[in-house]
């Protein structure tokens, strides 16, 4: 494989807030040459590269190689899940075009959760014990012969909807019927996995890796849920933060000793070379670590605080990790904290109205150490910056320990308004009040 290009031009998939913060971090590579972004969705994204015209995708895949063949792109940076199912990756990849990402088979990590409890199997990876269905007559009975606490998931993609947590049996088989009878997340529940229901503090621990290499990142605990303790509704993530202490190091050496390294030679034996970001989404039970899923990519919100912290260049680390050179790298962390918090519109995550017109962003990033990262952001026919999704900013912040930072970020979001905006204050805290588990 050839060394990174002293100039190289990347082209980036997804339009979030994740893929916000990796174009802010790949800019300042100096190897960064043309940056072409494939969904420029929000406005903070849109100002970072050039966007993609819509005949790129529209023509089909042929087409869409030919654009990158044209456009001379180097490496492709894939954000989100469903184009790494749908193997994107293998598209794109030619000798001399990488991509950082798993092609389809690996993305089955997050896409089958069938796949991935099979690969923990062989592995011997820690994680819940489980019995898979096809049919919904099998999940009802074998609910009735079993009345403990259970968590029924989706085995297919459903947008981070497809895991219910069931406090009663009722709740079980509502869970059951919503996905196998009523079909509400499509396909994804045709097939279901009712597994036991694990406690503990959970914490997202992303690695890179190039199929055989595992650089372990700072491990990361985001908030899922809609109010503050934890309450209410599962969101996309209401906030993120890194370094978490809740994982020291020794536990964090046997994460990546029983999870990560026979995680990755397992793929290997299926014939996998894994290249991208594994994400191992962890339970801190009693008993040890344990996988509660698998993502195929950074998290959102985490890679926002995770790419603030991250020193070096990314754009020779995506190479690097797309090419199977990543023990050439060295990849380290600013020793600051790093919170982000996320800024809502009014009714998510039910529905919410759209172009409420956002200020104040460039007094909070005046600030120092703060940067906004934008999700569900546009411009309207004017030029002004509104609201244009659910989750509307990613407000992240750099101090000295983990409190500092979320002061920090809680005070920078204090100084953007848009009308409805709301953010939980609270992020963190269950490191730092011990609140919750
Ligand atoms: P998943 O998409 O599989 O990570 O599930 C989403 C969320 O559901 C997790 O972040 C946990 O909060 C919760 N969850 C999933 N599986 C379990 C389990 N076995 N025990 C307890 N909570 C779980
Ligand atoms: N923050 C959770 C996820 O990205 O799946």
């Amino acid at each position: 494989m050839p060394p990174c290009p002293e100039s190289c031009n990347v082209l980036l998939v997804g339009g979030g807030g994740r893929e916000h913060a990796l174009a802010w971090k790949l800019r300042q590579s100096p190897r960064m040459g043309d940056l072409w972004l494939l969904n420029a969705d929000n406005a903070g994204l849109a100002d970072l590269g050039h966007v993609c015209p819509p005949e790129t995708t529209s023509r089909g895949d042929f087409h869409f190689q030919r654009w990158c063949d044209n456009a001379a792109i180097d490496l492709v940076v894939v954000g989100p899940e469903n184009p790494l199912a749908d193997g994107l990756a293998d598209r794109l990849a030619t000798d001399r075009r990488l991509v950082f990402g798993p092609g389809k088979a690996g993305a089955q990590l997050e896409a089958d959760k069938v796949f991935a409890k099979e690969i923990m199997r062989q592995a011997a990876v820690p994680t819940a014990d489980h019995r898979v269905f096809d049919r919904v007559e099998a999940a009802r009975q074998y609910l009735e012969a079993h009345d403990e606490p259970c968590v029924v998931k989706c085995a297919g993609l459903a947008a981070g909807k497809g895991v219910v947590v069931c406090e009663t049996p009722d709740e079980a088989h509502e869970a059951v019927d919503r996905m196998m009878v009523q079909r509400v997340f499509g396909d994804a529940g045709a097939r279901i996995i009712i597994e036991e229901r694990l406690h503990g503090q959970e914490v997202s621990v992303l690695a890179l890796v190039d199929g055989r290499t595992i650089w372990l990142l700072d491990p990361a605990q985001d908030h899922k849920q809609l109010g503050e303790g934890d309450r209410g509704p599962n969101t996309g993530g209401m906030g993120a933060y890194t370094p978490t202490p809740v994982l020291d190091r020794a536990t964090l050496e046997i994460v990546e000793r029983e999870i990560f390294v026979p995680t990755v030679d397992a793929l290997r034996r299926e014939g996998i070379t894994y290249r991208g970001v594994l994400y191992a989404g962890l339970i801190l039970t009693p008993g040890g670590p344990k996988v509660l899923e698998f993502n195929c990519r950074f998290g959102d919100p985490e890679c926002q605080p995770l790419m603030a912290r991250l020193k070096g260049d990314l754009v020779e680390i995506c190479w690097a990790t797309a090419s199977g050179t990543l023990d050439d790298q060295e990849i380290d962390f600013d020793p600051r904290a790093a919170c982000c918090v996320v800024m809502c519109s009014e009714g998510y995550p039910g529905p919410y109205e759209k172009g409420r017109p956002i200020t104040g962003i460039d007094e909070a990033e005046a600030t120092g150490d703060v940067l906004i990262f934008h999700a569900g952001t546009t411009r309207d026919a004017d030029g002004n910056l509104v609201t244009n999704g659910g989750r509307v900013l990613g407000v992240t912040a750099l101090g000295d320990d983990l409190r500092a930072a979320r002061d920090l970020a809680n005070a920078a979001c204090s100084k953007i308004e848009f009308p409805g905006a709301f953010y939980r204050h609270d992020i963190g805290d269950r490191v730092l009040v011990g609140t919750t588990t």
